[in-house]
């Protein structure tokens, strides 16, 4: 597996039995069991050709015994028993709070996640933040002219001591320190000063659009390294 977006998922990945939830082709599931970064996996996707294509890959990978797939919306139809890593990668970031607020057994210290949003990544990190989950760490990735976070979560029902200000919404835990750190900061630096100047034409919108364009100040400060700004 080359792609480095789940290369950094399965770096996320703490326990034994993972459930991948869009697994697509199964690439991820089958790379952590291949190698021993979990004992067994669920590949678990909505749509049946996906899943199709899934099962052939786990059948080739010869991994029958250790991947099981399940066609669910979600974790709906999903079995929980043992599930210690649920890694949902590669969708918008309202569907993936969506799908964590369906499972309550999810609400668990005994469960890590593992969540790359597309989109909507300040939604999510918003959810997370109101609904008890503690991000305890973050891999920024970039590909081609993509760069990516994936956050690794957990619940802990503990009140966070920092405010879940529009900077943490879209910079989250990323450290602007490393290269890929800081092209993500750069990036949603970007996004948050596009929102603002569009706010600035409404005058009744000047303290929003000043929230806007100062988080966007405090990310760019953060990346340290200094990065490279990529478009998309
Ligand atoms: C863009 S692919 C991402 C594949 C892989 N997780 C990745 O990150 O490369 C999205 C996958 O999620 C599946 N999907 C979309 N909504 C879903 C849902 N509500 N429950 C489960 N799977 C879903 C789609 O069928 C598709 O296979």
């Amino acid at each position: 597996m080359k792609d480095r977006r789940l290369l950094a998922c399965a770096e996320l990945c703490v326990g034994k039995r993972a459930a991948d939830v869009g697994t697509d082709h199964a690439y991820l599931p089958i790379y952590l069991v291949e190698n021993g970064i979990c004992e067994s996996a669920l590949a678990c996707d909505i749509n049946e050709g996906p899943l199709a294509s899934a099962l052939d890959n786990i059948k080739k990978a010869g991994l029958s015994d250790k991947i099981e797939t399940y066609l669910s919306n979600g974790l709906d139809s999903v079995p929980s028993v043992g599930i210690t890593d649920v890694i949902i990668a590669g969708m918008g970031g309202e569907l993936i709070a969506d799908i964590i607020s369906r499972a309550e057994w999810i609400k668990s210290r005994r469960v890590n996640l593992v969540l790359q949003p597309m989109t909507k990544w300040d939604h999510l990190r918003k959810y997370l933040y109101d609904g008890g989950y503690t991000i305890i760490n973050e891999i920024p990735c970039a590909e081609g002219k993509f760069v990516y976070s994936v956050l690794q979560a957990q619940y802990t029902g503990d009140a966070p001591d920092f405010p879940c200000d529009l900077a943490y919404q879209y910079g989250g835990r990323v450290d602007g320190t490393t290269k890929e750190g800081a092209m993500y900061l750069l990036r949603q630096a970007s996004r948050l000063e596009n929102a603002g100047k569009g706010l600035l034409r409404d005058p009744q919108q000047a303290d929003k659009a000043k929230e806007f364009l100062d988080a966007a100040g405090a990310l760019r400060e953060k990346a340290i390294d200094g990065g490279e700004m990529i478009e998309q």
